[in-house]
């Protein structure tokens, strides 16, 4: 496993990382291979998890609880996520700040996330959901002084969707990060599992799944089209994931990249990739035509 700095905090951090979004609520997720998947993670090095209070409401940050009261001994990197107020993703400029994230919410939640981890402080605490316009709002200048976790400025890292299809961060977000040494966190890189190339046009979710939206008939036909000129570019002996996720580590901006794995065979395979470094600069010119810039629909993330 290979690690990389996260930003000015000192960290070291796997840079392929676990998320556990799944864990906490989409179909097919069973808590015993959650936790085996999360162990397994550990072993082979992985120290950074990224959780979210709104992953079923406090469950995978009591599963990420769990795992880091077994493995006493080792570092390991707890991220997770305070929900927004008014319950709505993705921000919009037309919430106030104070409506999604006022200050006694964020500490309500910061004290319920610490207890489901089992620790005395929450590593990396997130907003779940962002607008710029915000940045200027008092309350939020105070409220992060309060929680005392950012110790060298107002941000320490961004968690950004940045993978072969979103190319965008590319443009400006990360020039601005390496410049002023903040640690990005990668979301996504698989496309919600489109990029692990086992979907077909045929894959359905349950209506709870939320992928049952985001992988609706018109986004998942357009998906698979891409995914299928993709396949066509793949080096010889080299699988889908591993060219989603070593494209998304070709970047020297990115610290880390979280990857949603329940299943142990996912863990082995994407961990193992991580020593095997950055894609040829030929391949990479190559993945610049499969960029897709999309429009932020009410079923996206
Ligand atoms: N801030 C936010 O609002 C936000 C939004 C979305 C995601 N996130 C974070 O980002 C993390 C990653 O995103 P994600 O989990 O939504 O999507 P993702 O990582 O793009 O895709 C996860 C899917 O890919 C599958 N997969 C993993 N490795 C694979 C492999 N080698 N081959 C084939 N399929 C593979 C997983 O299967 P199994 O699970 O069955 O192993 C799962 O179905 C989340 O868990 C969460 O921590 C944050």
């Amino acid at each position: 496993m290979k690690y990389r700095q996260f930003g000015h905090t000192g960290w070291e951090v796997s840079d392929i990382a676990h998320g556990l979004w799944g864990m906490g609520g989409w179909s097919g997720s069973e808590d015993r291979e959650s936790l085996e998947a999360l162990q397994l993670a550990v072993d082979l090095g992985c120290n950074f998890f990224d959780s979210a209070w709104a992953y079923g409401d406090g469950k995978s940050d009591g599963l990420l609880g769990q795992v880091i009261a077994r493995n006493t001994g080792k570092r390991i990197y707890a991220a997770s996520k305070v929900p927004p107020k008014n319950l709505k993703w993705p921000a919009s400029p037309k919430y106030k700040y104070q409506d999604v994230f006022p200050p006694n919410h964020v500490f309500k939640y910061a004290d319920l996330i610490r207890k489901q981890l089992g620790t005395d402080a929450i590593d990396h605490l997130q907003f779940h959901v962002w607008d710029d316009h915000w940045t200027e709002d008092s309350d939020f200048r105070s409220t992060v002084d309060g929680l005392k976790a950012i110790r060298t400025g107002l941000v320490d890292a961004v968690q950004v969707i940045y993978s072969i299809f979103d190319q965008s961060p590319e443009d400006e977000l990360f020039p601005a990060c390496q410049e002023l040494n903040i640690g990005v966190i990668v979301r996504v890189a698989l496309d919600e599992g489109s990029l692990g190339g086992k979907m077909t046009k045929d894959t359905k979710f349950p209506s709870s799944d939320w992928r049952s939206g985001y992988f609706n008939p018109e986004n998942l036909a357009n998906t698979l089209e891409r995914v299928e000129k993709l396949k066509k570019v793949l080096p010889a002996g080299m699988s889908l994931p591993e060219l989603a996720l070593r494209f998304v580590l070709s970047h020297p901006a990115v610290s880390t990249t979280i990857v949603g794995m329940r299943k142990l065979e996912h863990v082995r395979e994407n961990i193992a990739l991580s020593d095997k470094g950055p894609l040829s600069p030929e391949l990479l010119r190559e993945l610049k035509q499969h960029r897709w810039d999309r429009k932020p629909a009410p079923w996206s993330d």
